[in-house]
């Protein structure tokens, strides 16, 4: 499904559109994930991981339009995307229906300027609107910015994953696992 476009002003004042991706924005939002990926080591994705490939982008990214429960949630400013978050069900399975998982990245420069809340409220919103019953996502341990938006959005920490990420450096960090439930 594709969001309304609605418009947000972040802190510093600035004027940002939020609306979900298209298979046309699909070459911007590789740039994205390549970017992000190289900025922290936050990402599931190492920069020498390669670029998402452009098809493989698209055809996801026009998956996720025809769902009638999935979307992403994509900020832009003047045109150019700053954030991209995704609402995805973990497996299409009867049992596994109410579970909705969040992945988010921002630009390093447009962090910590409220956007990160306001994507996860829009994410929220519309996630309980199509029916699922919680959302969840996992972070990395020694991620706390990220943490601490979370759970002031009101998700809990559920577990842990120990070693989930091996960074190039030869070090590991675990994963925490969040979980909000909507009711
Ligand atoms: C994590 C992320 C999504 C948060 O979005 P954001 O736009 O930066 O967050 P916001 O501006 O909405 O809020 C930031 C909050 O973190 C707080 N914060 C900043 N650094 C912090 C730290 N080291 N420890 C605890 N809180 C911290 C800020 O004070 C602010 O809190 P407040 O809203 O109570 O004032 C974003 O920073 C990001 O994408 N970072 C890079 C990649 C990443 O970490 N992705 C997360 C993958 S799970």
């Amino acid at each position: 499904m594709l969001l309304e476009e609605t418009k947000w002003i972040l802190k510093n004042g600035q004027e940002i559109l939020i609306r979900s991706a298209t298979s046309e924005d699909a070459e911007a939002i590789s740039n994205h994930r390549y970017t992000t990926s190289a900025e922290t080591h936050f990402m599931a994705r190492e920069p020498e991981d390669g670029r998402c490939k452009v098809e493989i982008v698209r055809e996801n990214l026009r998956q996720i339009e025809q769902s009638e429960r999935e979307f992403t949630v994509t900020a832009f400013l003047d045109g150019k995307i700053i954030g991209d978050a995704g609402v995805t069900m973990l497996r299409p399975h009867l049992k596994w229906k109410h579970r909705a998982y969040f992945g988010i990245s921002i630009l390093q420069s447009y962090c910590e300027l409220g956007l990160g809340s306001i994507m996860l409220q829009v994410a929220q919103e519309q996630a309980r609107k199509n029916g699922f019953e919680q959302i969840e996502l996992g972070v990395f341990a020694d991620n706390p910015r990220a943490i601490h938006v979370y759970e002031k959005a009101g998700f809990q920490k559920v577990g842990i994953q120990p070693r989930a990420f091996k960074l190039q450096d030869g070090s590991y960090v675990d994963e925490i696992e969040m979980v909000k439930f909507f009711s």
